[in-house]
């Protein structure tokens, strides 16, 4: 009986020894199977350079999946079963989601001076010596990757800095963004920061192949952010064509960084993808010559970028600037100018514009500028033709910069070519009414017709409708176009007229529309009498002038019964311009209009606007000259509307106006920490006050 009972106790414990082998024996195998998967994981995702057919890797996983579903005690968050499958699907229900910290934009600047006047200067003030890290600036999409215990669990747009889309499931198609971290000691949790882009040969590649449903795109931004918002019925291998650089962290509970280099070398070794041109100066010599160096060699990378990113790179450091609710003080984008390209010229095309003037339309043969395609550009008058001895078929430089309307900038004479120029013949007949053509002083040619000429007519009634007069958004510019084609309208009083009959005579014009423009027609227009007297199109009444005007007359009766001295005797209006307003109201058809448009339009007269306005009692110093307003204009615009204006500054000053090459009143305000006020923010705030209230 003891007998048996020894043996049953040793089976017994041999049981248990072997269960303790084999639990020992199965968490070593675990451990060992997740090992390899999260390795060849990590060559698939990271490397690019899958070294396992996909049977084999499912196998792997499949043999994982069992153990874990067989002994529960061996699961782990952090295997890689857990991964995209399972975890991550739940993430990808959310839409929207919050940044753990914002994510800000950076400053621009676009020259040299800039870049010490706004970034460089107020660093040295505070810091003695610092380094800083220089960066590429990728044109792509911002994107905040969120790793929880190393595995990606969203992927979050910019959106507006705190919240933005979580798009995860597109993300999680881009090969070279890891889904888990590689490393040791990595953070529970850490936002990596980067930019998503197309390469220029994958950009090319699909658009060729036209692989987004037969859409071209115009620039790399655009098609990146066109492939990351795809959802449904896609080709997944479309992502592909997507790639990812980081350049930093946002949220971390293991934030123990000196500075952004080691940030960026940490990344690397977690496995993230890094740009490798990153590189850290101390002197400012050095930062500009990598600018230098890269806005040449930016042709040759592989990828488009827009600038260099300047960063202090001590975090300490960076933490004492700090940051404004918008970007942060520590860095700064030092962008490349606008792009210049190569190309021929084809022909030059006249066009007439709202007051007559005959403009040459440079057409050439396309070229690429930034992502766009552009194959015309303006040469704003005659004598620019002469300027640049432009010729047909001379290799001339195209500019663009931002928004602004592109130009030739410069002739390329090559002596062999000679024989190919033709010159470009300057039309002695309107192109738009074929009246003869008149020079003015100065050379510029204009069409006399006036609203009789079709193209000066067309382009009126756009400068009516527009934003800072009429404001009317339910007639377009096509609409107009082919109301005028067809004699339907002959002004704006016919304009604002319009009827069924009238309408039902434009093609592709739909009951609907015909309703909506009509319904809208039926209301009394309301309009700021500033934005009215603009409205009028007298020549060289701009929103500026009319500003003015509707300072100095209360009402409209007042300004038609105005005379010369009166309309000298105003400050700031030239001899020119009255004589232009004289000529105007004299004439008895243009009475004839404004009281016809009378009866569909209630102006509104804004009387104490002065008193409630932003430059109200404040002393303004100017400095540096301006592009866009002159001084005088300027200056009386601000007195109008009670501003007062200094010539020194003080400490009692509070706003300094800034203009081009400023004089050493700028470092002054700076001094006393004065408010500063650019000639594009002046000119901002005076339009907002005079389209106050707009209707
Ligand atoms: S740092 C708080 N570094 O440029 C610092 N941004 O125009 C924020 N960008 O939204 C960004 N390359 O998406 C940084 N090397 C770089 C960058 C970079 C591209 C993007 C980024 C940012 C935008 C601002």
């Amino acid at each position: 009986m003891e007998k048996k009972n020894i043996k049953f106790h040793i089976i017994k414990l041999i049981n248990i020894l072997y269960k303790i082998y084999r639990l020992f024996y199965l968490r070593k195998k675990v451990i060992k199977l997740r090992k390899i998967i999260n390795n060849y994981n990590y060559r698939y995702y990271i490397l690019n350079n899958s070294n396992i057919l996909d049977y084999q890797y499912d196998k792997l996983l499949t043999q994982l999946i069992k153990l874990e579903h067989l002994y529960p005690y061996l699961k782990n968050k952090n295997s890689p079963t857990q991964l995209v499958g399972a975890k991550v699907k739940s993430y990808i229900l959310q839409k929207k989601k919050k940044h753990k910290i914002p994510m800000l934009s950076l400053n621009n600047v676009f020259n040299e001076n800039n870049l010490f006047k706004k970034f460089f200067s107020p660093i040295n003030k505070r810091i003695n010596s610092s380094s800083f890290c220089c960066e590429l600036k990728f044109d792509g999409i911002a994107i905040n990757l969120l790793y929880k215990n190393g595995y990606l669990v969203s992927a979050i747009t910019r959106g507006d800095g705190n919240i933005g889309e979580n798009i995860i499931k597109n993300v999680l198609q881009i090969k070279n963004i890891p889904h888990i971290l590689k490393g040791k000691n990595l953070p529970n949790i850490l936002e990596v920061r980067g930019e998503i882009f197309i390469t220029k040969k994958k950009f090319k590649l699909l658009n060729q192949k036209k692989l987004n449903q037969n859409k071209l795109f115009s620039n790399t931004r655009s098609a990146t952010l066109g492939i990351l918002k795809l959802n449904k019925n896609i080709n997944k291998k479309i992502f592909n064509l997507l790639n990812f650089f980081s350049y930093g962290i946002g949220f971390t509970n293991k934030n123990f960084f000196l500075n952004q280099q080691e940030i960026l070398k940490k990344l690397q070794y977690y496995g993230i993808p890094i740009c490798k041109h990153t590189k850290v100066y101390s002197s400012y010599y050095e930062i500009i010559n990598f600018y230098k160096y890269f806005k040449k060699k930016r042709y040759f990378l592989p990828y488009n970028i827009d600038g260099i990113v300047i960063k202090i790179n001590n975090i300490k450091k960076q933490n004492i600037f700090g940051c404004t609710n918008h970007a942060p003080k520590w860095a700064i984008a030092y962008k490349f100018p606008s792009q210049e390209k190569l190309t021929s010229l084809k022909k030059v095309i006249f066009q007439i514009g709202r007051t007559g003037i005959l403009t040459p339309i440079a057409n050439f043969h396309t070229v690429n500028i930034n992502g766009v395609n552009i194959n015309f550009a303006t040469l704003y008058n005659i004598n620019e033709i002469k300027r640049l001895n432009l010729k047909i078929g001379d290799k001339i430089i195209i500019q663009r910069c931002g928004d602004v309307i592109p130009k030739v900038t410069n002739v390329v004479i090559n002596e062999k070519c000679t024989r190919k120029r033709k010159n470009i013949l300057i039309p002695k007949r309107c192109p738009s009414c074929n009246s003869i053509l008149n020079k003015k002083k100065n050379n510029i040619l204009y069409c006399t017709s006036e609203l009789f000429c079709k193209a000066q007519l067309k382009a009126y009634l756009k400068h009516f409708i527009s934003r800072n007069a009429m404001n009317i958004s339910f007639i377009g510019e096509k609409l107009i176009d082919k109301l005028v084609d067809k004699n339907l309208i002959k002004n704006s009083v016919d304009l604002l007229n319009l009827n069924n009959f009238v309408l039902s005579k434009i093609e592709n014009l739909g009951n609907k529309s015909i309703e909506k423009i009509l319904k809208c027609l039926k209301k009394k227009h309301k309009v700021t009498f500033n934005r009215f007297l603009f409205s009028l199109g007298i020549p060289e009444v701009g929103i500026v002038t009319s500003n003015i005007i509707s300072f100095f007359f209360k009402t409209l009766e007042d300004f038609l019964n105005t005379n010369l001295i009166k309309l000298q005797n105003i400050t700031n209006i030239g001899e020119k311009t009255a004589l232009n307003i004289l000529n105007y109201i004299k004439k008895k058809h243009n009475i004839n209009i404004i009281q016809n448009l009378l009866k569909k339009i209630d102006i509104i007269y804004t009387n104490n606007i002065s008193k409630k306005n932003f430059f109200y009692q404040k002393k303004i110093v100017i400095t540096g000259r301006f592009k866009f307003i002159t001084r005088y204009n300027l200056v009386n615009q601000l007195r109008i509307l009670g501003a007062i204006i200094n010539n020194n500054i003080s400490k009692k000053t509070n706003i300094l106006i800034l203009g081009i090459k400023p004089s050493s009143k700028l470092l002054k305000a700076t001094k006393f920490n004065i408010k500063i006020i650019n000639e594009n923010k002046i000119i901002y705030l005076l339009n907002q006050i005079s389209n106050f209230e707009k209707y």
